[in-house]
């Protein structure tokens, strides 16, 4: 099963945004999916992928930072921050695959589900309401 499931509940009542958030979801899928296809499921990959899934997510942030700043966005400070919560969360995941990876993959996918139901509907709803 994949890690991570659209939700209605991720909809920031823009039809581009919500787009760009599915790709990023369903990219999340596809690397995840290579943690459980590398036999022997070891550290490394398990870090690689963790990495990856960083990186990806970051990329998506800094194009909206980008935009906020653009437009001296009045939240971006805040909203920035929550960004940078979640990143730093996914670097301490690492620690729950090395201890128990079946504790890890649960906590990932909770962790990442429940940030992005209410980061999408408070921060990017805003954000999007006001730039487009
Ligand atoms: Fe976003
Ligand atoms: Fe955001």
């Amino acid at each position: 099963m994949a890690l991570l499931e659209w939700k209605a509940e991720y909809s920031v009542g823009n039809v581009a945004i919500d787009h760009e958030h599915e790709l990023m979801i369903r990219h999340i899928n596809t690397l995840y999916e290579q943690i459980n296809n590398t036999a022997g499921n070891d550290a490394t990959s398990v870090e690689a992928v963790l990495g990856e899934i960083h990186a990806d997510i970051s990329a998506h942030f800094a194009l909206e930072e980008r935009l906020m700043r653009q437009a001296r966005y009045g939240e971006y400070e805040e909203h920035k921050e929550d960004h940078e919560d979640l990143l730093d969360q996914i670097h301490d995941l690492i620690d729950a695959f090395y201890q128990d990876p079946a504790v890890g993959e649960q906590r990932l996918k909770s962790r990442l589900s429940g940030w992005f139901g209410r980061h999408f509907s408070s921060f990017d709803s805003r954000l999007h309401r006001q730039l487009g």
